[in-house]
């Protein structure tokens, strides 16, 4: 079959690094928006999308020098850079084609910059670096509308000499790590050596050339069939309730057409969920996917995308698994089984004995990484649970008060528990612990079991 523009898809960036870097600060630059402040303790714990139409990045980078450009756009995954979302940085690297990392360039190469690193090694992702934080360096003068290069040019000679001076630390990090690493304006082989790009998310400097030197990468670095559309890929990030809608799932499609109508499959807590799509929306161009918002309606959509779906059914839907779409020809009991594969994977470290504590998180991304804290800390876990805390699941986990008290816990990452729950936990002495910030429940529960110990 002959490829045509209309074929053209837009490529997936993933952003990674170190917690605090400003990974989700320098979205919210190029989107002019305010995403990061509205999130608990200013740490990302999901991952997140935004659709970059190419009008919105060429108008941006107006003032640079560009070729031109091919892809239709870019679809920016955000990620988490705390320790605790390994997965998740795990999931997000796996779906991109291109990255950025993101180093803060008065702290250098961090714990997760190297964890990122090996990511995008292992699959040979190509990637620059934004060392964010410029504005940090003393006494940083900022300006609009001009390359960072001739920005540089304009600052006093103590700042250009510290800027020198961090960027020569960073380079030898890289070169620890086994890279060459050049700062973008000084590297003519993206190939070869990294392109380290300066950036400050606050006031703005060099995130037009970051956004020049990202396209100029895709272009260089992607193959032809990267470019073009192909079979269906696509995961599942959330499941949520919304208010006309029913409940929803937010998918990243990354590659591939969804229509309206499609008989799809996800996977379903209590098993495969098969079910028609109703809508396909979306947010408005450079608004992120984990924020509400009004949503664009859809007859189809072409990779790559965040997009809302709209069906019967999806309320115990999981997220983290993938989607698929059920043609005339395909083997259905097949597509079942696929759905439900990573799920049964991670039942399987759950205690079939019933001895432990319940684990109860808003997504299989959160829910993920307190299972391998729970397995690092050596606790069993003898239940598992997506979603509102029930009263049954406060029932399931009264069982433990027999066997062994200390278990008969609940752990709740981000779900809600209503009073009349809470009230029946209390009375049957069933401890709840819960948090909207990960690491805060970890803390909790660990001080917990210390005191047990004592
Ligand atoms: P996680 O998602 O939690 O890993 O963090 P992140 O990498 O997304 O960083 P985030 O955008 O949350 O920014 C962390 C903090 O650094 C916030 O207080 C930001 O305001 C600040 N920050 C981010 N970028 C810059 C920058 O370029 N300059 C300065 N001065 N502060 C910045
Ligand atoms: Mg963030
Ligand atoms: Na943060």
């Amino acid at each position: 079959k002959k490829t045509t523009d209309k074929d053209l898809r837009s490529p997936i960036c993933c952003i990674l690094g170190h917690v605090d870097t400003g990974k989700t600060k320098l979205l919210d630059k190029i989107r002019q928006t305010n995403v990061q402040e509205g999130e608990a303790g200013g740490i990302t714990q999901q991952i997140g999308a935004t659709y970059f139409p190419i009008e919105a990045i060429k108008e941006k980078t107006a003032h640079l020098e560009t070729g031109e450009f091919l892809v239709p756009g870019l679809l920016i995954i955000d990620t988490p850079g705390h320790e605790s979302f390994t997965n998740l940085r795990s999931r997000g690297s796996s779906l991109c084609n291109i990255a950025i990392l993101v180093v803060d360039i008065m702290h250098g190469l961090e714990p997760q910059t190297l964890e990122s690193l090996g990511l995008l090694k292992q699959r040979k992702t190509p990637f620059i670096v934004a060392l964010n934080k410029v504005d940090r360096l003393y006494g940083w003068k900022s300006m609009t509308g001009v390359s960072f290069e001739d920005l540089l040019e304009k600052q006093a000679p103590s700042v250009k000499a510290e800027f020198e001076e961090r960027l020569s630390k960073t380079m030898l990090a890289f070169a620890e790590q086994g890279l060459n690493a050049k700062v973008s304006f000084r590297n003519d082989d993206m190939r070869r050596c990294v392109s380290l790009v300066p950036t400050s998310a606050i006031t703005g400097d060099g995130v037009p050339d970051m956004l020049s030197l990202l396209i100029k990468l895709t272009q260089s670095m992607m193959s032809d069939n990267l470019r073009y559309l192909s079979t269906l890929q696509c995961t599942v990030l959330e499941v949520k309730m919304i208010e006309g809608l029913g409940t929803t799932i937010d998918v990243i499609l990354s590659n591939g057409v969804l229509r309206e109508g499609d008989r799809i499959a996800v996977c379903g807590l209590n098993g495969p969920i098969v079910t028609n799509i109703r809508a396909l929306l979306t947010p408005q161009p450079l608004r992120e996917m984990r924020v509400k918002s009004n949503y664009v309606h859809h007859k189809q959509v072409k990779a790559a995308l965040g997009v809302k779906i709209c069906a019967q059914d999806l309320d115990k839907a999981v997220a983290g698994s993938p989607l698929f779409v059920i043609g005339p020809n395909d083997d259905e009991d097949e597509i079942r089984e696929l759905v439900m594969a990573d799920l049964a994977q991670m039942l399987e470290s759950v205690d079939k004995s019933g001895h432990g504590v319940c684990v109860q998180a808003s997504t299989l991304g959160s829910l993920e990484a307190l299972l391998s804290f729970l397995k690092d800390s050596k606790i069993p876990v003898s239940g598992i649970n997506i979603g509102p805390i029930h009263k049954k699941d406060v029932v399931r986990a009264s069982v433990m008060l027999e066997q062994a008290k200390e278990f008969a816990v609940i752990l709740a990452f981000d779900v809600k528990i209503d009073r009349d729950v809470q009230e029946l936990a209390d009375e049957l002495d069933v401890r709840i612990f819960k948090a909207d910030i990960i690491y805060h429940l970890f803390d909790q529960f660990t001080a917990y079991m210390n005191a047990l110990v004592e």
